[in-house]
């Protein structure tokens, strides 16, 4: 089939629906074999017979269960050329009042979730002297932050100094490791966690004037997967309806 990514065998994690949904449909237009790995079974089952893909039940802070999820892909297609790591989780709290088991609930998901991942597929990878990694990370952290995000904040800044290490690690064997920073996007996640206020303020403070779609980041997910994206490691793309950039507020 031909594509952007044709006959790539392609794992993603967190893509029962939401950005991850995007993602796996984005890459298996373009001619990908999918892999879907989630904890909701029955929406990612969906996903993945849509897709034409495989779906295996992966808790992504779960060092066996992501292991499985690279056995299993390297059993069924011989190889794992991309591994991309999206589950991510984003209760609200203030500081004062995080409690610890929040806050490491929030870091095992979204950054220890995302080392397991770079690591099960580095270790393939290195092997085929090929590999694409691409991390979610957002731009709340690396670059902004709203109130009540700081366990959420240090989840996705430490995705980035993560996709720096793996790069620089990575670049010897063939594997470029980067990620895309979200700004808002309109998912059933977001739906679920926020309220009709907070994305209202937030569609108001977009310069392009709305929250994006999965679609918009999965569009930038499928070039780093891609090779395209050859000469491109350790960074990462903003896709965020110019969010980050006002200087002033009018
Ligand atoms: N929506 C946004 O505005 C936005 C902005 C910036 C970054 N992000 C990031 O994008 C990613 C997806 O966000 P979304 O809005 O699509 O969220 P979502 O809640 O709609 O989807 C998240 C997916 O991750 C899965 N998941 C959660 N915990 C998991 C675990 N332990 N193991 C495996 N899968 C798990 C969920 O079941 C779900 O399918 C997250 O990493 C999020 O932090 C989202």
């Amino acid at each position: 089939m031909a594509g952007r990514v044709a006959e790539r065998v392609a794992v993603v994690l967190g893509a029962a629906r939401g950005i991850g949904a995007g993602i796996a449909e984005r890459l298996a237009e373009e001619g990908a074999r999918v892999v879907v790995g989630d904890v909701e079974d029955a929406l990612g089952e969906a996903v993945a017979a849509r897709l034409g893909g495989v779906y295996r039940h992966c808790d992504i802070g779960e060092p066996t269960a992501i292991e499985a999820v690279v056995a299993a892909t390297v059993e069924a297609f011989g190889r794992v050329d991309i591994m991309v790591q999206n589950a991510g989780i984003f209760p609200l709290n203030e500081l004062v009042d995080i409690p610890v088991e929040e806050w490491d609930r929030v870091l095992r998901v979204n950054l220890r979730g995302s080392f397991l991942a770079c690591q099960a597929a580095m270790r393939v990878m290195r092997g085929q002297a090929y590999g694409r990694i691409v991390l979610t990370s957002s731009i709340t952290g690396p670059r902004v932050v709203p109130p009540a995000h700081a366990h959420y904040a240090a989840s996705k800044a430490g995705i980035n100094g993560l996709i720096r290490a793996a790069a620089l690690e990575g670049a010897a064997f063939g594997v470029t490791v980067n990620g895309v920073e979200p700004g808002n996007i309109m998912t059933e996640g977001m739906r679920a966690e926020r309220s009709d206020d907070y994305i209202a303020a937030m569609a108001a403070s977009i310069p392009l004037g709305e929250l994006g779609t999965p679609r918009d980041v999965a569009n930038a997910v499928l070039f780093l997967a891609s090779d395209e994206a050859r000469y491109v490691t350790g960074t990462t793309i903003v896709v965020d309806g110019g969010q980050i950039l006002p200087e002033s507020k009018s």
